[in-house]
């Protein structure tokens, strides 16, 4: 039988087979011993536990390994071949409160559309809103996608931010689900699917850093369909989508909220970064516009406004291009808080729209 050597303070030096023992986790270990964040009226949250060193997130970090951040790190800890290892690359100041704020407003397709409640529309608006929930369950599925592309190439340092694009990912799969179900749920079905969707798809999954593509992602795509989603008390021929619309408009406020700040900390934090996004938009704004006026959505967009075909001339295509002008004045807008101005730079044809280019305002 193997006698045990006391060692750290009276514990054993072996174990019952004589193996050596190493209690440094319970002796040694740099933690910070005795902090102890105090939950507050919901719960104990991202925040509340960002304390002391804890919260600290280094601009580049030492490691480059899945220890969680503040911990005790082997230095022969192995490299998991992380290529986003500035701050920078990845992080927003507003991360945490996203996060926690994801986690708390999930909602069921399932069970939180009163599907129900679908009142039968007619065939042109059912065709029409099958049309629109076609082209979206298609476009939803990229902003799962990109972040799923590059979260295993961020530095783990960042976990936040890799948590907050997890709820992005979820949110995606959402609504990927409830357009598809809208689809299907009142008798349409899908409907077309064009080659131009697909090329606003590709840009945004190949764009060739990271920045990049959160730029085309987070600013460019996610905010034109945050501001379809705007309009949805418009859009929406019955109570059921525009509860659908609500729902998911929500989430999308969150996944631009990241896009925007990030961008700004990036620039803030790399000046030439600007110019990397630029490049990015300069081509993104094309596939965009070609993806707006892609005849499949913008006619069944203004045949949603107009209630029907019967105005579609009249009501539903000026009503369809004030949509446009207000969308992509929000756009430019979303930039100038990323800190970053198209004004001076877009080849979008800001006059025909009439948006000033001095204050990017749309004029009366
Ligand atoms: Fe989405
Ligand atoms: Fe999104």
């Amino acid at each position: 039988m193997v006698t045990m050597q006391p060692a750290y303070d009276g514990l054993p030096a072996t174990d019952l087979v004589g193996q050596p023992l190493d209690w440094a986790w319970l002796r040694g270990a740099r933690s910070e011993w005795g902090v102890r964040p105090k939950p507050g009226p919901r719960g104990l949250t991202m925040m509340d536990i960002a304390v002391g060193s804890y919260g600290d997130v280094a601009e580049h970090p030492a490691h480059r390994s899945m220890a969680p951040r503040g911990a005790d790190v082997d230095p022969g800890t192995p490299d998991m071949g992380y290529i986003l290892n500035a701050k920078s690359d990845v992080w927003a100041d507003n991360v945490r409160e996203l996060y926690e704020e994801a986690v708390a407003r999930q909602w069921s397709a399932t069970r939180d559309i009163p599907w129900g409640e679908l009142p039968d529309l007619g065939d042109d608006l059912e065709h029409a809103i099958c049309q629109l929930c076609t082209t979206l369950s298609e476009v939803e599925m990229i902003a799962a996608d990109l972040p799923a592309k590059w979260m295993w190439r961020m530095n783990h340092d960042f976990l936040e931010a890799k948590m907050f694009l997890c709820t992005q990912i979820m949110d995606e799969a959402r609504h990927t689900e409830v357009f598809r179900k809208r689809a299907l749920a009142n008798g349409g079905g899908l409907l077309k699917s064009r080659a131009g969707d697909e090329s606003l798809l590709r840009t945004i999954l190949q764009a060739k850093t990271y920045v990049q593509a959160s730029a085309l992602m987070h600013l460019l795509g996610e905010g034109f369909i945050l501001d379809i989603f705007r309009q949805g008390e418009l859009i929406a021929p019955s109570e059921v989508e525009k509860r659908m619309f609500r729902m998911a408009m929500q989430d999308e406020a969150r996944h631009v909220a990241y896009g925007t700040l990030h961008l700004r900390y990036a620039i803030e934090h790399d000046a030439d970064t600007a110019e990397e996004i630029h490049e990015a938009l300069d081509h993104g704004e094309e596939v965009l516009v070609a993806f707006g006026t892609n005849q499949d959505l913008s006619t069944a967009i203004a045949v949603l406004l107009a209630g029907g075909v019967e105005h579609v001339e009249d009501k539903g295509f000026p009503m369809q291009a004030e949509m446009t002008r207000k969308l992509l004045a929000s756009y430019l807008a979303r930039c100038e808080r990323a800190g970053l101005s198209r004004l001076s730079r877009t080849k979008l044809d800001l006059d025909l729209l009439g948006i000033d280019r001095d204050t990017g305002v749309i004029r009366s």
